[in-house]
Formats: C-alpha cells, structure tokens, sequence
C-alpha cells in the first residue's frame, strides 16, 4: 500500500455526554439521560452518518469507592456489553468496541460476550482487552495483582478466548435437515487448555463470526504493554501529547511488530485526540475556556487519584502540584502517570490549572483551532505515521462532537484522507485488516 492510499480511520471514545468531566451539567444535556440509551443511539447514528470506524465503549467495572460518584459520569452508565448488543442493533454499519478485563473477568465468559456481540453486529465487533490498572477496581474484585503479572495473565487468557473462538470450523454447521446433523462430526472441538491461570474444556459456545474473529484492541503503553500490543493487538490505542511522541510510539511499536513477526499492516494505531472546534481559532479558545469553567477540580483531582497514587484534593489548589512518584516504581497505569508527570514538572502550573488541563486532555493530545486547524494537525500525524487513525475525545457529544462530523469530517474527505461512503461491511474491513479465518 502507498502513503497516497492509506485512508485515515476514526472511532469515538464514547463517554455518556462527552470527556469533559462536567459535560452533565451543561444545560443542552438533557437532565437524568446519563442511562438514557437514546443519548448513545444519537451519538452511535452521528458517527455512523459520518462514516466513522467504530464506538468505543471503555469500562474501568466501578465507579470507586470514595464518594467522588456525587460529582457525576462517568458513573450511572453501561456496561459494555448491553450497550454494545443495543448499539449493534440500532446501527448498520458501524463497529462497536467493547472493553473487558483479562485481570477480572474469565476467559471462558469474555470469550463468549465478544463473539456474541460479533454475531449480533454481524461482524462489527472490537474487544479492547484491558488489564484494570486501578486499584479501585481492585477493590471491587479483591486480588490485588502486581502490573507484569496482569500481563501475563492477559497472555493466557488472549490465547484461551481465541482458541475458544477458533474451536468451530469456518464449516462447522451443516445445518443438514434429513441426516438430522447440525455441525459436521469433528468440526466442534474442545479446546482441553490446561495453563498456568486457567483450566478451560471447550468447545466455544458459537460458529465463527463473518469477520473470522472478532478485532482486538489494546492500549498498553508501558515497556510490557506495547511488547503485549506488538504481539497481539491488530488496533492500539495510546495518549501521546505531541507529534514527536506520537511518532516515536508509532515507530517503536512498529518495529516491535515486526520482531514478532507480524506485518505493520495487521496493525492500526490509533492515538486519543481531543479538540475543540470552532469557526475561528479565537472562538475555539473561548469556547474551551467556557466549558474548562464548569470543571470541578475537586472531581478532576480525585478521578486521577488511581493514576498519580497520591490524593491531590488534600493540597492547596492555588500551590504548586507536588512530586508525583516515579511511574516506574508503581503498580498502576505507568504510562499516563509519565505523561502527567512531564506535565507537571515542566509547565510550572498550579494545581487549579493542572486540573484544567487534565481536564482538558486527559492526557492525550488537543487541537483547539478552526475546523482547517484540526484537519491540518490530523493530517500532520498521519502523514508522519504517528496515526492511522484517531480516537476521538470531544468534550461534548451534542456540540463539540457534531460540530466535527458537520465541519472537520468534510475537510478530511476533500482531501482525500476518509471515506465517503463504507467500502466494506465489517470491523475488519472498516480498518484495512485481514480476516482472521
Ligand atoms: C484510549 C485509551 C482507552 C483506555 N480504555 C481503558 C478502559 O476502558 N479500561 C481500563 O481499565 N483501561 C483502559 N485504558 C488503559 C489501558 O488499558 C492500560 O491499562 C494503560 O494504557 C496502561 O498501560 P501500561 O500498564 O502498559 O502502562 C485505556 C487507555 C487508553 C489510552
């Protein structure tokens, strides 16, 4: 494939009415709609329209246990899975990508939620396979796992859910009336799997999926998660701040594919990106600033809590942000704590205003321009192979997210950069991958 083919891809990292921590309370959202599903059809029908790759729906399994709920979502939402059989339901075409747990949630389980949703998306699903980094998850499941052996957990349980998947034969059902045969005798197998963490019989409960298998998705970013990415994902997920970062990740992550023996194109990358769109770059600024107004820093501090393993809400919000531990001395998400780290130390900013810019980003990197600034940053990184794709972080999904697919989508088509129109009908074909037969 030539640079002049690639075709840039786009999911949604959907959160009930966008990233911005308060985008509840602002007053187009309409009040008790965080658990109304119409709010995620109209955010899943948007995109599809657009032609966007897929629905992300993350999941951390709890809302913690500190009380920091009262401030709002992400709390009283869906799990993945019920939200993604619906939005599978109400979309033709679009990808749905559902996160499950390899630290707390069975193999045999997983296996069988992802390739039902597989089968009811006909062929549209993503499993963004997560280790649960947070120790408030911890705390619901009660095993307590250091960082490296979640991730050899993770190694196990990938290899068990995908034997499970591949226990049928492409030609497994028959469906032969007059023998009375369903499958074929010797094309439903167990899988007999006896590892070091788990002990599962087989068969999977169901055929193959039209798509062959189900996508997988990762997002691991320390030196253990992208030697997991390289190996196993086909779209990686990663917060980088900058085009230099960006490319970076991109190379290495690349180059580790290639030691695996897998081939670059079996890999799309995918970075966060957060805007904020405007009809000039001035008004973007406003706008940012605005809706950065109705952040509760208090709420920001406490969401990071797990990530940066001390609790900033018992720091004078107008001092300085403390040292942050070394990532490579913690359990949890080592990455984003580098990056918040980074931060911190080098923008000299008070707490008020590091909150912000949490808030703000998340982490990730954020364009806040005109619809042509934001087209021209998306261009850059792919034309720089720091992305194949992007997903997408809107503070809003009634403004900011609508504000993109009505003005930003359209420059990316012009330019011959993404679709018009789905050439293809599954996830697979959506990102360029091969079937996995
Ligand atoms: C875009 C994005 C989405 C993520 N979604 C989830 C999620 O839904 N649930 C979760 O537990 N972790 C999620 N993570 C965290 C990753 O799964 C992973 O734990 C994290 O990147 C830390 O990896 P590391 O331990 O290799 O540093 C996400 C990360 C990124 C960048």
């Amino acid at each position: 494939m030539t640079a002049s083919d690639r075709q840039l891809h786009l999911a949604l990292f959907a959160l009930p009415h966008g990233q911005l921590a308060s985008s509840w309370r602002l007053p187009e959202v309409p009040a008790h709609s965080t658990n109304d599903f119409a709010e995620y059809r109209e955010a899943a029908r948007l995109i599809e329209e657009a032609r966007f790759d897929a629905f992300f729906i993350a999941d951390k399994l709890t809302i913690g246990s500190d009380g920091s709920w009262q401030y709002g979502p992400p709390v009283d939402a869906f799990e993945p899975f019920t939200l993604g059989g619906a939005l599978a339901a109400v979309t033709d075409q679009l990808g749905v990508i559902a996160t499950a747990s390899t630290t707390y949630q069975h193999p045999y389980s997983i296996a069988r939620q992802v390739l039902a949703l597989d089968h009811l998306s006909q062929g549209r699903s993503g499993w963004n396979i997560v280790t649960s980094y947070s120790p408030d998850t911890t705390r619901q499941f009660g095993a307590k796992i250091p960082h490296d052996e979640r991730y050899d957990i993770a190694e196990e349980a990938v290899d068990v859910v995908r034997q499970l998947w591949r226990s049928w034969d492409e030609d497994a059902v028959t469906w032969d009336r007059e023998a009375g045969t369903y499958t074929r005798p010797g094309a439903v197998r167990p899988i007999d799997h006896h590892g070091h963490y788990f002990a599962v019989a087989g068969p999977g409960e169901y055929r193959r999926s039209v798509q062959g298998e189900p996508v997988r998705v990762q997002a691991g970013s320390s030196g253990r998660g992208m030697a997991f990415a390289a190996q196993h994902a086909e779209m990686i997920f990663t917060a980088q701040t900058t085009l230099e970062s960006g490319v970076s990740f991109a190379d290495d992550i690349r180059r580790q594919v290639r030691a695996a023996g897998r081939q670059e194109s079996e890999v799309v990358i995918m970075p966060g990106f957060a805007f904020v769109v405007g009809s000039t770059d001035e008004e973007a600024q406003r706008v940012q600033e605005q809706l950065l107004d109705t952040v509760q820093p208090e709420h920001i501090l406490g969401s990071i809590r797990d990530v940066t393993q001390i609790d900033l809400r018992e720091y004078p919000i107008d001092g300085p942000v403390p040292t942050l531990p070394d990532p490579d001395t913690v359990q949890g998400h080592q990455s984003r704590l580098a990056v918040y780290k980074r931060i911190a130390e080098t923008e000299n900013l008070s707490l008020r205003d590091f909150a912000r810019r949490v808030a703000a980003q998340r982490g990730h990197h954020q364009v806040v321009g005109s619809a042509e600034r934001i087209a021209d940053q998306m261009q850059a990184w792919f034309e720089h192979r720091a992305a194949d794709g992007f997903n997408l972080m809107p503070h809003t999904i009634r403004g900011q997210l609508r504000a993109f697919t009505e003005h930003v989508v359209p420059i990316l088509q012009q330019r011959g950069l993404f679709r018009r129109e789905y050439t293809g009908t599954t996830l697979r074909e959506h990102l360029g991958l091969p079937y996995r037969g």
